[in-house]
């Protein structure tokens, strides 16, 4: 405080040589302005090397080869132009290169960018089932999927949530024993975003929408204008872990009064006028906008509470030596993800098999590292192991040409 107090005061001098009023509290005041700018950027600057760090720990160092990966939208119809980058397609290709995949679930199918890579892969695959709650995302995975697939896999797609993942394998007979591989690859498609009547995106005027599932009855409109006012804070609190959410709770509930928010662009108005301006402009209210979108998305889907539901569900679809890989893009479903994986597998209760599991799994740990350079730590449990005990997340290749990938991170857990 001292030596900050002293910084200060000689800042003062320059600014003012001849202070008349109040010297000592003005250079208290520029002393604790300096205080805590210094103190944020402190912040700023630990925030930024800590991620770096992480990034080291966990960047893949798979080649990024974008010419394979893009899938091409463009609809000759509409004239519009527009294109889906899957995320880190070859770190999920090593993640089953090892497993004798006879039967692989696609839990987001997408434009099947994942599946059609797989598929390619696994001359040795009988079953493909892929699931998807937009319609839009078969349209355009259907002829792709049909364009790899040979005549010896029997393949379903399905129009439907993955939370009822268990439901859709039990009706098909040949895998009551469980599958092979499942991906869940979450977040929306670009097909998704770039589209701006489904009221995903910051960057483009739309209605409220926000359903993942066109068929949902709930949409982002129904919240802002109809939710309870402390469900509306909530939402903003714990989906967009936004700082501001009673400012922006107060003024989504006061619109009502004028008619409710209808567009996107009526929120975002609203967003950029709550943000004060003092956190950094434009940058400032943009950031909040998106976590903003993000919290409506996640109430609009129950995408949370899916979520974890569906690791478990997934999870015991999983054959033996089954391999159960997730790509998330926030870090609330990331922590999910973490938490359910470690649920999942927890130690065994037993002390006197617990001993006897310990040196049987370091020689298997030992064992799986060798094969698979992919794998660097793995936690075992007494019925799986997280393959993953940190997330991969891309390279900073695929990083740089495809910024939509720069939050994903690829956990990855394998049944006993
Ligand atoms: C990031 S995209 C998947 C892209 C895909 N992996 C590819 O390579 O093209 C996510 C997809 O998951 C779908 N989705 C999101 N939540 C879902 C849920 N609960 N059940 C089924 N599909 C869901 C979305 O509609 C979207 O098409």
């Amino acid at each position: 405080m001292a030596m900050l107090f002293k910084a200060s005061s000689s800042l003062l001098l320059t600014l003012n040589p001849k202070p008349k009023h109040k010297p000592i509290y003005n250079a208290f005041l520029l002393s604790r302005s300096t205080a805590t700018k210094t103190n944020q950027t402190r912040k700023r600057v630990n925030a930024k090397a800590a991620l770096a760090k992480e990034k080291r720990r966990t960047r893949s160092d798979k080649q990024f080869n974008q010419n394979d990966a893009v899938i091409d939208l463009n609809d000759t119809n509409t004239k519009t132009k527009s294109s889906h980058i899957p995320v880190m397609v070859g770190e999920v290709l090593d993640v089953f290169s090892t497993v004798s995949l006879t039967s692989f679930v696609d839990c987001t199918l997408g434009a099947a960018g994942h599946s059609t890579a797989v598929i390619r892969g696994h001359p040795e695959l009988k079953y493909f089932v892929g699931m998807d709650v937009d319609s839009v995302a078969h349209d355009i995975a259907q002829p792709r999927l049909d364009a790899v697939l040979g005549g010896g896999v029997k393949a379903l797609t399905v129009l439907r949530n993955f939370k009822d993942v268990k439901y859709v394998l039990s009706e098909i007979d040949e895998l009551h024993l469980g599958v092979d591989g499942i991906l869940m690859d979450l977040g929306m498609s670009s097909m998704q975003v770039d589209d701006p009547m489904r009221g995903f995106s910051v960057l483009a005027d739309g209605p409220l929408d926000m359903r993942m599932d066109p068929q949902a009855s709930l949409k982002a409109e129904d919240i802002l204008n109809s939710w309870p006012d402390s469900e509306v804070g909530r939402v903003l609190r714990e989906y967009g872990e936004e700082s501001n959410w009673r400012t922006l709770q107060k003024k989504i509930v006061n619109a009502r009064l004028d008619g409710g928010l209808h567009s996107t662009s009526d929120l975002l108005d609203l967003i950029r006028g709550s943000s004060p301006p003092m956190r950094g402009g434009r940058q400032g209210w943009i950031k909040t906008a998106t976590r903003v979108f993000q919290a409506l998305r996640i109430a609009v889907n129950d995408e949370l509470k899916t979520l974890e539901d569906s690791l478990y569900s997934c999870f015991d679809c999983l054959a033996p030596k089954g391999r159960l890989a997730v790509i998330s893009f926030h870090s609330l479903e990331d922590r999910i993800v973490k938490q359910t994986f470690l649920s999942i597998i927890k130690g065994c209760e037993d002390v006197e098999e617990r001993e006897s599991l310990k040196s049987d799994l370091r020689k298997t740990s030992d064992e799986i590292k060798e094969k698979e350079p992919w794998i660097k730590q793995v936690i075992h449990g007494s019925n799986g192991t997280i393959l993953t005990k940190r997330p991969i997340t891309p390279s900073g290749e695929e990083e740089k040409l495809n910024r939509r990938s720069r939050s994903a991170k690829l956990r990855v857990i394998q049944k006993l």
